[in-house]
């Protein structure tokens, strides 16, 4: 009865936390939604990501790019999330799929590590466009002159994108975008 009531409390905690998150993530503009598999590959695909490299996905949710970005790819994945919730979602699929050595997943705003940001070879972002438009004069500053950002789905208001390719995410048809600065 006692062990019936406990797992009860600890389910119950959970469902709150969990359900809490994402609204307050729908209240700042920022809903945690992860992308798919396929998109996400299309994205390194493109932009040529290879062993050695290092990956960056500023609000990386469940921290799914930066596994397959050191599981298919060879490279490096550094994630921050300031979802509480999607960063222990992160840390824990990281572990699963046994890539604690090559994925570091930080809880924060992705302010916070702009000065990492110059050592990115490639910037992963699946972020609305007001998100975008407010992150573009900031990021663009901070990245190197060889760092290659993504964008999946949203697109910046001022960069053009060099490259662009059609692919399909959360069944449905969508763009991924290259910018350098
Ligand atoms: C649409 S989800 C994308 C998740 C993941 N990158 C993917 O492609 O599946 C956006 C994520 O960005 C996070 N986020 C938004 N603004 C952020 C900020 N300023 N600092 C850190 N994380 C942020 C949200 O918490 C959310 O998990």
């Amino acid at each position: 009865m006692l062990t019936t009531l406990l797992v009860a409390l600890i389910f119950s905690v959970f469902v709150l936390f969990w359900q809490s998150s994402l609204l307050i993530a729908v209240i700042t503009g920022s809903p945690i939604v992860f992308a798919s598999s396929r998109a996400i590959r299309d994205g390194l695909r493109l932009a040529g990501v290879g062993p050695g490299q290092t990956v960056f996905d500023l609000g990386c949710g469940d921290a799914r790019s930066l596994i397959i970005a050191s599981r298919e790819f060879g490279a490096k994945g550094i994630g921050i999330d300031r979802s509480i919730y999607s960063y222990w979602r992160a840390r824990v699929n990281v572990w699963i799929h046994g890539q604690s050595k090559n994925v570091t997943i930080m809880q924060g705003d992705f302010h916070k590590i702009e000065k990492q940001l110059a050592h990115a070879d490639f910037v992963y972002l699946y972020l609305l466009n007001e998100t975008l438009a407010k992150i573009e004069p900031w990021l663009f500053q901070h990245i190197g002159a060889r760092t290659v950002v993504a964008s999946l789905a949203f697109s910046f208001s001022h960069h053009q994108p060099y490259k662009t390719v059609e692919t399909t995410n959360l069944a449905q048809k969508t763009k991924i975008r290259l910018y350098r600065r």
